[in-house]
């Protein structure tokens, strides 16, 4: 018993031990820890939960768990990354406070139907943020918003031959915490919306909003989701540039809306425009 409590305390629960009374559990550690956020789960989708703690970066956790065949439904959690990673080469910065999380996909598609699959995963990730209390919105293709600052960004990875996918890993991180004074003013946090609960929670609700939005995707097609994302869209009407991995830019214009395969729309000076992807900035 001392051994499985001390395990336990390592993990961030608080025991009491008295001598000759035993033990009293005192709390469970303010963390994505698997033990806890499995028992917050609503839906029977994740079948394997890793993690808990600290890791260089759970989506190279997951994809090593992907290329070693672990089945859809696995998903690895951290409660900080050492080399957090963005989209677009960037680094993510993962301090404790947040959640971090990657779950491996294995979606029966060809690679080129998953076009609106990141905006999938998006609204699935703004739909628990709603459900936590606070307003989101979304910014194509897949930051989650809220009152026009960033609060949980979304890097997809993915494996695949010409006509099918061997795994897709979708890594989500969100600012739970209040941040700290050098983070960058165009971020924000669950706690600076108003948003109370504890960071097991904020993983349950994380993963049960991917899956849920997963199977409706794998179920009808993006179209059921797509009014949903409209209703949502931080972008419509905004003039905006849209650059590619090297800060290229692809195409600049107003932002008319999201196609039915998750492109993003733009009237442009030399007409309609729509682009499979990049990375938005408003124009002034
Ligand atoms: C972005 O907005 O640029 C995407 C950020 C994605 C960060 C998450 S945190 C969990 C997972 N592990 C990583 O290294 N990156 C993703």
């Amino acid at each position: 018993v001392g051994k499985h409590v001390r395990a336990l305390r390592d993990a961030g629960y608080s025991i009491e031990s008295a001598a000759g009374s035993g033990y009293r559990f005192v709390s469970a550690p303010d963390a994505p820890v698997p033990a806890e956020v499995s028992r917050l789960l609503r839906t029977d989708f994740w079948v394997r939960l890793e993690g808990g703690g600290v890791t260089d970066s759970t989506n190279d956790d997951a994809r090593r768990l992907a290329e070693a065949g672990a089945a859809e439904g696995t998903a690895v959690l951290a409660s900080a990354q050492r080399r957090g990673r963005g989209r677009l080469g960037r680094s993510w910065t993962s301090p404790e406070g947040g959640v971090y999380l990657s779950a491996v996909l294995r979606p029966a598609l060809r690679p080129a139907d998953l076009g609106p699959l990141p905006l999938v995963i998006a609204l699935g990730v703004a739909r628990a943020i709603k459900a936590l209390g606070a307003s989101p919105q979304l910014k194509w293709p897949n930051d989650v918003l809220i009152d026009g600052r960033k609060v949980a960004g979304i890097l997809l990875e993915l494996s695949a031959e010409a006509d099918a996918v061997r795994w897709v890993v979708a890594g989500v991180g969100v600012n739970v915490d209040a941040l700290e004074g050098d983070a960058a003013p165009s971020a924000t946090s669950l706690r600076e919306a108003g948003a109370q609960a504890g960071r097991a929670q904020v993983a349950a609700s994380v993963l049960d909003g991917i899956a849920e939005a997963y199977r409706e995707y794998l179920g009808g097609g993006f179209g059921p989701l797509a009014d949903e994302w409209r209703a949502r869209d931080a972008l419509a009407g905004r003039e905006v540039e849209v650059r590619d991995l090297a800060g290229d830019l692809i195409a600049s214009g107003r932002v008319t809306g999201i196609g039915p395969d998750g492109r993003l729309l733009l009237e442009t000076r030399d007409g309609p425009v729509s682009v499979p992807t990049g990375d938005v900035t408003l124009r002034r």
